[in-house]
């Protein structure tokens, strides 16, 4: 091993490191030649290479009874050995086989029926090799240099000197007696942050478990591991360091050189320290095995432990079991873990028949909603739910709803939230429903978190199906599965398209007006179904027609959605996008600082619009010059509302999508902080700073330097050389230092810290004092 890196360590660690070393450095280098090999059954032939301590083996290890093996390196803690690392780890075990140092330099593993595998993965052949007694198998190139170990390359576990470098993850194994790739992962962020994930899942804060925090400190992490036990981060060339664990005192024994760690990610998903200590010589020696740390202790904390629709509930001293919730039963009843699905394949969405929501206290799924109603009461969250047939379940708390959809994912007890499922006829039935009667309000869900819908000026609608659930279950409404099909439009048929003239007919031209919205009325109207009529809601959402913000967004003409055809029409902007017209310096057209200022502004409205002005309030969650296009009169509009994302049926690619762009991302899209508004003002504000500057955010970074724009920029605020940002163009100064000092606050790390857009418009209008900004995040 490379012992020189230790001269880095802290003098006393150093000390505490000595001892250990001195094994090492005894190691006999290159100890097994071209030609060894190593068989688990062959008569007379070694099953394994052992260390100088006969601590550590490499070879065939037994698994299960059957009399089969893999390859790995183990530590010898007695009957039971404890794998370390597992060569081609997802490849079946073998019942017999022949592992040879080849003479060309390979390891090579020849399994019976000719089945070859290079075992070790290195350019350049080796020429010896040796099984060292920190537990690293390498592989000699001619100079001595180690061209291949098995440190290179973790499975589940670190030793004492072995790093998780940025970019690789630890994978835990299947089970006790199973080493290929199991359910978890434990990711070396090339951010810096280490990161706890269920195995199928992209790097995404709403997949992580665990994290240590560590992704803005401005360089990669490395995670290592010493002889006695600390486990630590480290990075720019070790002078940066944390700890995550404690030296550890020595054993009552004093027998320090006894002790072994190791940092495993387990099967259950939790990250651990080990230690193995001996007592005794090789020939007699016992070992007592702990858990020296732990991530976290509680098993339902673990996102993946059980399966997609079920939630976990504790079972006492940590463990847990996977439970279904009402109207979902085991996929398989034996393996809970599993997950749930439906127990009927009636869907909400066209279906005949009339659905409840069961209620679940203290439950709560740790999954992205598809849509998000703010200052809700418990009723209306339920109803919301029941009134879209997209939506499988809702999550209530404290006034805040969450629409959810299949497959609910990390689901556990929680006694902040109140889950309601939706679920089939005659199950669970609530003596609590209200009667329509009372509910005049007419509630109309329109926006969903992340999605713009209509914001057209025309006439949108939204037809409530709430009134009829409600009129249904209060006189008792039942009715069996899978009765006949449907007709044109039944009762609970989904959402569909209506034709303008269908619904001036339906509502008699607009005639009753039922309520008045922040931004349209509400008329009433009537369907005739199967020869009765069926009162629907309309909403109409002229009000905007005359009013100003709306101008910032892209029109958004229409829909059609016939077979697989999704169409959304919007009015067409002939002079492209923002990006074109700040970046690319098209035909030379520079837009000059008035028109960038409008600009600006214009944007800031449209958010602003977005953001408050609407009953649901709505992120936008990719705002970047790309989604800013112009029309033909110069004016700047926000697009690209990516309706198609709610119609995506699977919702994991959902998360994926609505995450943003890079370089306009907020931090919170990194940590497990809920995304607001606010996560709209930060990207608004690298925009703006982009405007200001006519150059992109990335622009420092993709050419090397270690500063973000927002960073440059607020070092000339700084400096007093804000001249400089606008490239000697003569602009009005004040100005400019407003848009600067506003861009700065809106790019906080702090989303709290970030001005609502409201303000921001107010700054840039030059109506509101925009005080010293604090300085921005560091480049993460
Ligand atoms: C890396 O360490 C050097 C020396 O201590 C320090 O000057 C520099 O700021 C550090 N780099 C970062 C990005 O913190
Ligand atoms: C941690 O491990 C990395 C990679 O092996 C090494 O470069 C670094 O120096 C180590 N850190 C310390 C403090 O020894
Ligand atoms: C980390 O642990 C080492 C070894 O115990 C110790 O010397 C060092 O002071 C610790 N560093 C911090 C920041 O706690
Ligand atoms: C190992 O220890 C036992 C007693 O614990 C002793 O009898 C034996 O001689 C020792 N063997 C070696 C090789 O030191
Ligand atoms: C082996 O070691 C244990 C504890 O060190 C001791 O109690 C036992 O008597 C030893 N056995 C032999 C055969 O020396
Ligand atoms: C579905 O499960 C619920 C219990 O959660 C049960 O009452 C209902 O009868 C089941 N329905 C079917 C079709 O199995
Ligand atoms: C419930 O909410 C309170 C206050 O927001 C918080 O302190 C507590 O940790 C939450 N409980 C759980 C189990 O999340």
């Amino acid at each position: 091993m490379a012992t020189d890196s230790w001269l880095l360590l802290p003098p006393l660690l150093l000390l505490q490191l000595l001892g250990v070393w001195l094994a090492d450095a005894q190691t006999q280098q290159g100890s097994i030649t071209p030609g060894s090999s190593l068989s688990p059954t062959a008569q007379g032939a070694a099953a394994s290479w052992l260390s100088p301590s006969g601590r550590f083996g490499f070879g065939f290890y037994p698994v299960d009874d059957g009399g089969a093996f893999k390859v790995g390196v183990w530590l010898a803690t007695g009957p039971q050995r404890t794998v370390v690392w597992t060569a081609e780890r997802d490849d079946p075990p073998v019942s017999d086989g022949t592992l040879r140092l080849t003479f060309d330099g390979r390891l090579l593993w020849s399994a019976p029926g000719g089945r070859e595998k290079a075992i070790s993965r290195a350019g350049v052949p080796g020429s010896s090799a040796a099984m060292l007694d920190s537990g690293n198998f390498v592989l000699y190139g001619s100079g001595g240099r180690v061209v291949w170990s098995t440190f290179d390359s973790p499975t589940d576990t670190i030793l004492p000197g072995q790093s998780l470098l940025p970019g690789q993850e630890l994978l835990s194994k299947a089970s006790e007696g199973d080493w290929s790739t199991g359910k978890f992962r434990l990711k070396m962020q090339s951010d810096g942050n280490l990161v706890l994930y269920p195995a199928e899942t992209t790097d995404t804060a709403i997949d992580a478990y665990w994290d240590t925090g560590t992704f803005m400190v401005g360089f990669p992490l490395t995670l290592n591991l010493t002889s006695d036990g600390v486990l630590y981060l480290s990075g720019n060339n070790s002078r940066y360091m944390k700890n995550l664990t404690q030296a550890n005192p020595p054993s009552s024994s004093g027998d320090r050189a006894g002790a072994y760690f190791r940092a495993t990610l387990d099967t259950d998903g939790i990250f651990r320290l080990h230690s193995h200590r001996f007592v005794g010589n090789s020939s007699n020696y016992s070992s007592t095995h702990s858990v020296e740390w732990e991530v976290l202790k509680d098993m339902c904390l673990v996102k993946g432990e059980c399966g997609p629709n079920s939630y976990c509930q504790p079972a006492g001293n940590g463990a847990a079991g996977c439970l279904c919730p009402p109207g979902f039963e085991f996929v398989d009843a034996t393996q809970a873990s599993l997950g749930c699905r439906r127990n009927s394949t009636e869907g909400f969405c066209g279906g005949r028949v009339a659905f409840t929501m069961a209620a679940m206290e203290n439950t709560f799924w740790a999954d992205q909603p598809y849509a998000v109603l703010s200052s809700a009461s418990a009723e209306e969250c339920k109803a919301a739910c029941l009134g879209d047939c997209f939506c499988e379940a809702a999550l209530f708390q404290d006034g805040s709803c969450t629409k959810q959809l299949l497959p609910l994912r990390y689901g556990r007890k929680n006694q902040n939230y109140t889950a309601f499922i939706k679920v089939g006829p005659d199950e669970h039935p609530e003596g609590t429903g209200f009667s329509p009667a009372r509910e005049k309000k007419v509630r109309v869900d329109i926006l969903v978190i992340c999605v713009v819908l209509a914001t057209s000026s025309v006439v949108i609608f939204a037809v409530s199906a709430i009134l009829i659930h409600r009129y249904r279950r209060a006189r008792g409404y039942t009715r069996p599965y899978g009765t006949s099909e449907s007709s044109a439009l039944d009762e609970d048929s989904p959402t569909r398209a209506f034709s303008y003239q269908e619904l001036e007919t339906a509502t008699g031209s607009f005639t009753v007006e039922l309520g008045r919205g922040a931004f349209g009325r509400v008329f009433k109207g009537s369907l005739a179904v199967n020869g009765a009529g069926k009162p629907i809601a309309v909403k109409r959402l002229d009000k905007m027609v005359d009013e100003g913000e709306k101008e910032n967004l892209v029109r958004l003409l229409g829909f059609c959605n016939e077979g697989s055809n999704r169409l959304l029409v919007y009015e067409y902007m002939g002079n492209g996008s923002l990006a074109d017209l700040l970046f690319k310096d098209a035909a030379g057209v520079n837009p000059c600082w008035e028109q960038r200022l409008r600009i600006a502004l214009d944007v800031a409205r449209g958010l602003q619009y977005l953001h408050e002005d609407l009953e649901t309030h709505i992120i936008h969650c990719d705002i970047k010059p790309q989604n800013i296009l112009m029309d033909a009169a110069g004016t700047a509009k926000i697009s690209d509302f990516g309706l198609a994302k709610l119609m995506m049926p699977d919702q994991t690619r959902t998360f994926t999508g609505i995450r943003g762009t890079r370089g306009y991302l907020a931090p919170e899209w990194h940590r497990n902080s809920p995304i607001t508004v606010k996560t709209d003002v930060y990207s608004f504000g690298v925009v703006l700073l982009e405007i200001v500057c006519r150059r992109r955010s990335m622009e420092l970074e993709e050419a090397g330097e270690d500063v973000t724009l927002a960073e440059y920029v607020y070092e000339r605020l700084r400096a007093g050389e804000l001249g400089e940002l606008v490239r000697g163009e003569a602009v009005d100064e004040a100005e400019l230092e407003r848009a600067v000092r506003a861009g700065i606050w809106c790019v906080q790390n702090d989303p709290a810290a970030r001005p609502s857009m409201k303000s921001v418009v107010l700054m840039l209008e030059g109506n509101m004092q925009v005080p010293v900004p604090p300085p921005p995040p560091p480049l993460s």
